[in-house]
């Protein structure tokens, strides 16, 4: 009877913890950048993240959503990250560490996360090795590699033979270069010359010339999107390249749509290859850019606003299969292999490296209805990372 009574108290006081538990706020802390030079990129995946908390409720499994935004500007320096991430574990007790949108940050962060025993998922930060610095990440933007390898099969079968590289010289930009240069020369192309720029405020001059010089088919680029990519297609405009016939070909960093329409019409035209695309034709891409556009009418949907959606319906997904609970383990468990379809495009997380899988196009800069779009014309489905094989 004792032992009854004893085992009956236990099972209450077990049930009254575990609701308590589960009423518990679910803590997400993010470390994104909000001010400074890279300031666009917070701003895309916080709005992502609440267009998907808006439609979807922000109580998850019983648990109320609570965002707790630190700024890591500049963003490329990885020490100011870690110390927020840091700061988001011990004083905030945050459940989940998430955000991330430049590498380094992402780089700083990894041992915190194993250290802290909290999953991390990336909305970003797109070198491939990224997910291999802790078992606990996750990401749900894209790698270097794997839209780039597309655009180099694409080149080399269109008749482009001679390509000048230009990266931001730093992970995705090493990325980028090495897995362009595979494939396009796998096919047949030739590399006729390579520079590296810097992250920041890159004078293009003196590179655009050496190009210009070097009379290749084609400039392949990639520069973190943002201001360098304006600059760079200033610059190739006026320096007559373009008129010279030399061709940019680029992922889509250089023309997505936070930046698309101060390019203007000089990037009528460009090929690139891209996980997002505004102009993505499909039903669940159509309610997000109207819902984008009802919540944010001054802003365009660009790549890093639909990670942050997603990265958000990955935790929603994964905490409605743990039962609320978010401990690093069971969260990285449930994450692996889960698949749904995207604004982007249908994708899954490779139950293996805990990589993105998705679909990655080849697309035209082309206006529509007065507006510069880059319209989808070819695709590779189910792209892994080719950065880990
Ligand atoms: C990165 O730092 O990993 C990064 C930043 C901007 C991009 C792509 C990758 O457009």
């Amino acid at each position: 009877m004792r032992l009854i009574k004893n085992f009956t108290l236990a099972t209450v006081a077990l049930g009254v913890a575990l609701a308590v538990q589960a009423a518990e706020p679910l803590k997400i802390g993010l470390v994104l950048t909000m001010t400074g030079p890279f300031a666009s990129y917070g701003k895309q995946v916080e709005h992502g993240i609440q267009l998907y908390l808006a439609k979807n409720g922000n109580t998850i499994a019983g648990r109320k959503v609570e965002l707790i935004i630190k700024d890591d500007a500049p963003g490329t320096a990885g020490d100011v990250s870690k110390r927020l991430a840091q700061e988001l574990v011990v004083k905030d007790n945050v459940d989940i560490l998430a955000g991330f949108v430049l590498t380094p940050s992402a780089f700083a962060v990894a041992p915190v996360a194993t250290e802290a025993k909290r999953p991390m998922i990336v909305l970003n930060a797109a070198t491939s090795a990224i997910t291999t610095k802790s078992d606990y990440i996750v990401r749900t933007s894209m790698t270097l590699p794997q839209v780039t390898a597309p655009l180099a099969s694409w080149a080399a079968k269109s008749g482009i033979k001679k390509v000048f590289t230009v990266v931001a010289d730093y992970g995705p930009g090493h990325d980028a270069e090495g897995q362009f240069k595979k494939t396009f020369t796998a096919a047949g192309g030739q590399i006729v010359g390579e520079v590296r720029v810097p992250v920041r405020n890159p004078d293009f001059a003196p590179y655009l010339q050496k190009v210009k010089d070097t009379k290749p088919d084609a400039v392949f680029i990639f520069v973190p999107a943002g201001e360098a990519g304006i600059a760079f297609m200033k610059g190739f405009q006026e320096k007559g390249l373009a008129k010279a016939g030399i061709k940019v070909i680029a992922t889509g960093d250089l023309l997505d749509e936070d930046v698309l329409d101060a390019i203007g019409d000089p990037a009528l035209g460009v090929i690139s290859s891209f996980h997002y695309s505004e102009a993505h034709n499909s039903p669940e891409n159509k309610a997000f850019t109207a819902a984008y556009a009802k919540a944010y009418p001054k802003d365009r949907p660009n790549f890093m606003a639909v990670a942050g959606y997603d990265g958000m319906h990955l935790i929603a997904e994964v905490l409605k299969k743990t039962g609320g609970d978010a401990e690093a383990d069971k969260f990285i468990a449930a994450a692996r292999g889960m698949k749904w379809t995207s604004p982007r495009g249908p994708i899954s997380i490779d139950p293996v490296t805990r990589d993105i899988v998705q679909t990655v196009y080849i697309r035209k800069v082309t206006k529509i209805a007065g507006k510069l779009q880059n319209v989808e014309f070819d695709r590779v489905a189910d792209f892994k990372d080719p950065g880990k094989q």
